[in-house]
């Protein structure tokens, strides 16, 4: 696809139009960093095949990846180990609780987490990186992260702080995860981990590029360079779909219909495969999008950002169903 001048004034359109969805939600109080943000901002970045990349909107905030992190870490984690591996301690089934809920476990009782982007799923994969230490769990994860957006990433550190002091829910959910043998690090350990991978600063235009990736396959069609299988893409984006928008992904799906993953911070990241059957012309070829907008809804996914999505997939006949 050719640089597209008018994509980009449209995409400004619809942000201005989908900013007052904000007041559908809030910043993530719980977390007190992220509650202070602005909820009034809103900015979305989607990159196509060629490289060319359409910002518009609040996109020059960094913000950290929270949730976001557990698709990654669910890749890295296969990528290195193997994803029979990974599939034997976690398993892929959504469920439809929060994603900090304890409930599944203690009615269920499983015998692995439900899924990686549940908290007690991801503090478990999480735990599993390689290294003897967190840090070297952490500097791993980095690494690869860095590699799919070609550049260093930082910590958050007012927002790891935050975290940490504030992770009463997470804790318990560790020491119920360490009581039923599903943790092999120690608590504390693995919260640091976790939390410290919530806490890596990125940009819309970050995110945008891994969901491309993902919706090739972990191929980067601009680099030509292959970062994971085609086996781990496809499961990724199984997971996106089923879990990634938590207990309204069935929501999700039915009205963007776009493998996607949100934090709390307000980001999404979405990855658009190619449709050679789309009734329109842009994205064709496939895309990634990633999304800024600090106000979240109940479920925990940016209250305007998933609202200009569906305006988005709808206008350009993006949904995958
Ligand atoms: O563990 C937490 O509560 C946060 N660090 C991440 C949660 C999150 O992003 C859920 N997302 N929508």
């Amino acid at each position: 696809m050719q640089n597209n001048p008018h994509i980009r004034e449209q995409l400004e359109a619809w942000v201005e139009e989908n900013r007052g969805h904000a007041i559908l939600g809030n910043t993530a109080q719980y977390i007190p960093a992220l509650g202070k943000e602005d909820p009034s901002q809103l900015g979305i970045c989607m990159v196509d095949d060629n490289g060319n990349y359409y910002c518009a909107g609040d996109t020059d905030k960094e913000f950290t990846l929270q949730s976001i992190s557990k698709a990654l870490t669910f890749i890295a984690l296969s990528c290195n180990y193997g994803l029979d591996f990974v599939l034997e301690r976690v398993d892929v089934e959504p469920t439809g609780e929060a994603f900090n809920s304890i409930i599944p476990f203690e009615i269920h009782r499983p015998n692995k987490p439900f899924n990686p982007f549940i908290n007690a799923g991801a503090i478990t994969i999480s735990a599993l990186l390689p290294g003897q230490t967190s840090q070297k769990k952490y500097e791993f994860l980095l690494h690869f992260l860095e590699e799919l957006v070609g550049h260093p990433l930082e910590l958050d550190k007012e927002v790891y702080d935050s975290e940490w002091a504030s992770s009463h829910r997470n804790r318990a959910l560790a020491y119920y995860l360490k009581e039923a043998k599903f943790l092999e690090i120690e608590v504390e350990e693995a919260l640091d981990i976790y939390i410290r991978q919530c806490a890596i600063k990125v940009s819309t235009k970050d995110l945008a590029l891994i969901g491309l990736i993902i919706a090739y396959d972990g191929f980067n069609p601009i680099t030509k360079v292959k970062h994971f299988s085609e086996e781990i893409a496809q499961v990724a984006k199984v997971l996106m779909v089923t879990c990634g928008m938590y207990n309204s992904s069935g929501n999700f799906a039915a009205h963007v219909g776009i493998p996607a993953k949100s934090g709390v911070s307000g980001g999404i990241m979405a990855a658009v495969p190619p449709k050679l059957h789309s009734q329109t012309y842009e994205f064709r070829a496939g895309a990634g999008i990633g999304v800024y907008g600090p106000a979240i809804d109940v479920q925990g996914n940016s209250a305007a950002g998933t609202m200009m999505l569906r305006q988005i997939s709808k206008e350009w006949d993006l949904s995958i169903f």
